[in-house]
């Protein structure tokens, strides 16, 4: 009930405005962690689209998520600064400490592992960001080490 309210609230907010599925999403994704298979016959009604098209946009974007996400969220940065400074080792390194695959959450349900493409730290690559409210950045493999003792 409380996940419904939620979402009403969302397309009340939303659904007239240009540009409206996309931020529709991002909103439910806000307020819900992630968007319910349940949400997308109501999101398609209340925008006049199939759930074909609501589907469409939730797989084309890669950080559009159907699935919640484990008690924590673990993201590191793939994209080019953080490339050339070492975030594919980063990313390799965090999948053998964490026990969870890119894109993937652990079975205890401890946490997910995704790459995002730029966190705005580019400067201070390479860069990671735990739920969304605390970057870190010039990760050394040490520094990730330490980090991951504590997210376990
Ligand atoms: Fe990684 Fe911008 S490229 S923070």
């Amino acid at each position: 009930p409380e996940q419904v309210s939620l979402l009403e609230r969302c397309i009340a907010q939303h659904a007239l405005r240009p540009g409206a599925l996309i931020e529709l999403l991002h909103a439910v994704q806000h307020a819900l962690g992630h968007i319910p298979e349940a949400a997308v016959p109501r999101i398609a009604d209340a925008l006049n689209l199939s759930r074909a098209e609501v589907h469409g946009v939730i797989s084309y974007y890669p950080h559009l998520r159907s699935q919640p996400t484990g008690r924590r969220l673990i993201q590191i940065c793939r994209a080019e600064s953080c490339q050339s400074r070492g975030a594919a080792g980063l990313m390799r390194q965090a999948e053998q400490l964490l026990g969870c695959a890119a894109h993937g959450t652990r079975s205890d349900g401890a946490l997910t592992l995704e790459p995002v493409y730029c966190l705005g730290l580019c400067a201070q690559s390479p860069a990671l960001m735990v739920d969304e409210c605390e970057p870190h950045a010039r990760v050394t493999p040490e520094r990730l080490e330490q980090l991951a003792r504590q997210w376990l």
